[in-house]
Order: structure tokens, then sequence, then C-alpha cells
């Protein structure tokens, strides 16, 4: 896939005009990347309208602009809602969070996965086609590579998934692809290693249920919420013998789809590209680290392997930086891991414990 060689100017991040020129509609904005995302295009000046049908979303991370009137509790599976809602808003670009995520479940329920993440895809760009409304953000993972060739991976890694949260990534990837060489579409697939932490301003953080990702549940375990962290194997080929995995902070991630956003408005047909720091750290040394920054002794225990958990998976893409001026500014192990802990200590038991139940 080919991309343009030309930097992103764009207001948010410091930077310069231009940026949507009407409202962005962010499907999937009161989950966990989708809500970042949107405090930063409200923050950048951006009209947002979020859709999500708050089945693993947070209507208490969107609060402001569910005050605003800029929150609509639609579920893609409602072709026709969702075709009222880009009648009445007009957005003028969409960016595209909605999707189930545990690879777990995907093996155990591919069903879901399929149904959910495909066939609700799919009435999502029916109804951009059917409103003109050209530009696609999507929320895609280094899922879609599968087993890693080569370690790091790079933009151009092959695309060979092996779970079905994995695959049904790539066919929304494929699907997206389609669209853009047949219709007036422009997309831009953004591939995230781990996402992790929390709102550097605060009040927003992960909160999934249940939660299988390893730094809320490192987090649990210094809150006293569990007992001790399980290291799924520590026989692997890496130099502790535990997996190794690039941490990604969740602003940066937000950042590069305001970025990416940007180049499609701005007129460039499509991207694809890894958003990772080009850095792994092993479960061990993310465990001791998480001991340092908060000061808990966090009792960890080594277990069988997890299945389908590859050794390393590490980025090694270059486009975001090249093409869309994109860098991870707060992506430190370190940072990532006091921020998620800062919102961890406000919301000891996630948004249900937030006092704005407006
Ligand atoms: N881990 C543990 N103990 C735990 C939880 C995780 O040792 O209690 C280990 C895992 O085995 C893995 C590492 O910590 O080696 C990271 O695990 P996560 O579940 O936090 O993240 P994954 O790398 O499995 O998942 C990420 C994304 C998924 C995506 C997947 C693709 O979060 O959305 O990469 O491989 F599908």
């Amino acid at each position: 896939m080919s991309a343009e060689n030309k930097a992103v100017d764009l207001q948010a991040g410091g930077n310069k005009e231009p940026i949507p020129q009407g409202p962005v509609l962010v499907v999937g904005g009161a989950g966990y990347i989708g809500s970042h995302t949107v405090r930063q295009l409200d923050q950048a000046g951006v009209e947002v309208v979020v859709l999500d049908d708050l089945s693993t979303g947070h209507r208490e991370s969107i609060a402001d602009l569910d005050k605003r009137g800029a929150f609509e509790e639609v579920s893609l599976a409602d072709r026709t809602a969702v075709d009222d809602v880009f009648a009445r808003r007009k957005p003028v670009g969409v960016i595209h969070f909605a999707a189930k995520c545990y690879v777990g479940e995907s093996v155990e329920n591919p069903s879901k996965y399929y149904r959910e993440n495909v066939t609700y895809t799919w009435n999502l760009l029916e109804a951009m086609r059917t409103a003109h409304c050209r530009d696609i953000v999507f929320s895609s993972s280094c899922a879609t590579y599968g087993n890693p060739v080569e370690i790091p991976m790079t933009d151009n890694h092959p695309q060979d998934p092996i779970s079905p949260y994995g695959r049904t990534k790539l066919h929304m990837e494929h699907m997206m692809d389609d669209y853009a060489r047949a219709y007036d579409i422009r997309f831009a697939a953004l591939r995230y290693f781990n996402a992790a932490g929390a709102a550097l301003a605060g009040g927003l953080g992960e909160d999934h249920h249940p939660e299988t990702h390893l730094i809320p549940l490192i987090l649990q375990v210094a809150q006293g919420k569990r007992e001790e962290i399980l290291i799924f194997g520590d026989d692997y080929d890496t130099p502790d013998g535990t997996c190794i995995r690039d941490y990604i902070h969740v602003e940066d991630l937000g950042d590069a789809h305001l970025r990416a956003l940007s180049f499609l408005q701005s007129g460039s047909e499509r991207i694809a590209c890894n958003l990772g720091t080009g850095h792994g750290y092993s479960v061990q040394e993310v465990i001791q680290a998480a001991r340092d920054v908060t000061q808990h002794a966090i009792p960890a225990r080594i277990v069988g392997r997890r299945a389908g958990d590859p050794p390393r998976l590490v980025s090694g893409g270059t486009i975001a930086t090249e093409v869309l001026g994109w860098t991870a500014r707060h992506s430190q192990l370190r940072d990532i891991l006091r921020d998620a802990w800062a919102f961890h200590s406000k919301f000891p038991a996630g948004y249900a414990s937030s006092t704005d139940k407006s």
C-alpha cells in the first residue's frame, strides 16, 4: 500500500491547519482509545459527534460531549439509525474505533466477531457512501500481521493473522481498501501495537470488563484488588524468558488519529502504518517498572504460556513518522505506568467510581 510522502499540518499537537472543516463522527468514541482521541479532537477545536452503543464504552468518558448533545447512543447494527445520524450530523469524516477486541473470546465465539467487527463496519461504510462522507480513519491492529516473520515488524510486514480477532480486523482493512478503490472513500489504517496508559490531564483511562491486559492487571495487584500477577510463560526465546511487547501511550495513539484525519482531509487517498515505539519490554520488565512507579511490592507468579502469544511484537514502522510527522512523545514505559496508575488511583473501581454520572 502506498502513501504520499507528505508531512501533515494540523492544529493538534501544536501544529497549524488544516483541521476538519465540519463535524467528525467518532464511532466507538466512548471506549478506551476512542475517548482519549475525542478529548484531543475537542481540545483542538474540532467539532466532534460520538456514536457508541455503550456495550463496552463508558458514558462517563464522554460526559462533556453528552452534556452538549454531541453523543448518539446508537448501534452500528441499526443501519436506519446510523443513516439518520449521518443525515442530521453531516460529518465530514469518521474515526472508527468500534470493535470487539478479545483474542481469546474471538477464538471461542468467532460469530460475534464477524458480525460485530465485519458486518457492522459494512453498515458504517454503506452509510458513509449514502451520505457522501469520504474519509475514514480506522483503528487497526498489529494482530493483522500474525506471527512475526521479522523483528522489528515493518509497516509492510505480511498480514497473516492467527486469531479470528486479527482476521476480522484484516477483513475490515480489506473492505475499506476495496471501497476506496471503487468509490469516493479515502482511508487510513492505523495498526496499533500495545495500547496503554491514560490521559495526561487525568479523568480518562483503561476500564475493560473483563480486564485481560497486562498493565491494568498489574496495577490492580498494586491496588490490592488482586493478590498476584500471573506471568504467562518464562520459557520464551527472550533475554528473561517472558514475552516482549511494544507499549504505546494512548495519548500518542490519539495524536496519530488526528494527524491521519488531516492527511485524508488534505486530499491524500490512503495510508496504512504501524503505531509503536520500536522498543519492546518484557513482562518481567513491565512488572518491575510498575513496582518502581507505584512503590508497591506486586507479587508475581510464573504459570504456563497463554495460547497464541508470540514471543516478541515490536514495531519497526517508519511511515507514521515520515508521512504523518508523528512521534511517540509520551510512551516511555514509566510515563505510561505513571499515567495509568494516576487513573487507577483516582478511580479504583474504574468509571463506576467516577462522581460524574450525568
Ligand atoms: N500477560 C501476562 N499476564 C497477564 C496478562 C498478560 O503475562 O495477566 C502477558 C501476555 O502473555 C503478553 C503480554 O503480557 O505476553 C501482553 O499481554 P496483553 O494481553 O496486555 O496484550 P497482547 O500483547 O496479548 O494483546 C495486544 C492487544 C490486542 C491485540 C494483540 C495482538 O492488546 O488487542 O496485542 O497480538 F489483539
